[in-house]
């Protein structure tokens, strides 16, 4: 039997939703959702996320081009369209341990702690030099202690807060789905094209866009499938030979 509440309930209930009925988002509810994606988590409490809410009917349909035509863009009310800065390490980020310093949250010495840390992350240095001495430099270090991964390249910077700020999409969709709302995210869209239409500086990224509004409840699509969890999921070891889930 699954155990149910009703953040579970929202989890399993949400779907991709690809045909929207007119009714508006009530502008409360949306700002709570807005709450909830800047809840996430994210690697140091970078926060890399900016999220662009776009309501005008003329500014979805050049975004609806952008995207492949995706009908969702225009028909839900709203499109939220989720940008990552590679560059929230810097000033943003003394903002956050001010914030955290100041709350209590985080003590004086930890704060110094991530500072130090998240510099070693990011930085690449003047002509990337520093960034080319960890990409040879860390698997040397290996050899001797076990070391991450660290960021070498604005590529990898790029990857790095994209990965991040699809948490605070995910959130979204979640809570989204707890008032009744339905979502569509969407990765297939040209980047440098939206970049343009919303005035995104290019120094970012946008992982992700999502369509935001009730759906239609005349085209409900099937639940999508999905590979059953006993395939999924390992006991200890990765070789699945030895056991699976759940436990007998
Ligand atoms: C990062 C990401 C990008 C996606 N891009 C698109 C997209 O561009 N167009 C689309 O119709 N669906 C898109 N999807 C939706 C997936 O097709 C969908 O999540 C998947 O088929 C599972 O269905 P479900 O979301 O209804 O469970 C995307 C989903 C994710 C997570």
């Amino acid at each position: 039997m699954p155990i149910l509440n009703e953040t579970i309930e929202s989890i399993d209930a949400r779907r991709s939703v690809r045909f929207y009925d007119s009714k508006p988002v009530d502008d409360e509810v949306l700002l709570q959702l807005l709450e909830s994606a800047n809840r996430a988590p994210s690697g140091f409490n970078l926060q890399p996320w900016y999220f662009v809410v776009v309501r005008d009917d003329d500014l979805r349909l050049k975004l609806r081009a952008a995207a492949m035509d995706q009908r969702q863009v225009t028909e839900a009310p709203v499109v939220v369209v989720f940008v990552a800065d590679p560059e929230c390490w810097k000033e943003q980020y003394d903002r956050v341990l001010e914030l955290s310093r100041k709350s209590g949250a985080l003590p004086e010495e930890v704060c110094r702690f991530y500072r130090k840390n998240v510099d070693l992350l990011f930085r690449t240095g003047p002509f990337g030099l520093f960034g080319f001495l960890k990409k040879f430099g860390i698997p040397l270090r290996r050899l001797l202690k076990p070391t991450p991964s660290a960021i070498t390249s604005p590529t990898d910077a790029r990857n790095y807060v994209k990965a991040q700020t699809m948490l605070s999409a995910a959130t979204f969709m979640i809570a989204a789905r707890s008032f009744g709302l339905d979502t569509s995210p969407m990765e297939g869209f040209d980047e440098s094209r939206v970049r343009r239409i919303l005035k995104i500086p290019a120094s970012m990224s946008v992982p992700v866009m999502i369509a935001l509004g009730y759906a239609d409840q005349s085209e409900q699509a099937e639940r999508s499938a999905r590979i059953p969890l006993s395939e999924k999921v390992r006991i200890n070891l990765f070789p699945e030979e030895e056991q699976k889930f759940p436990l007998s």
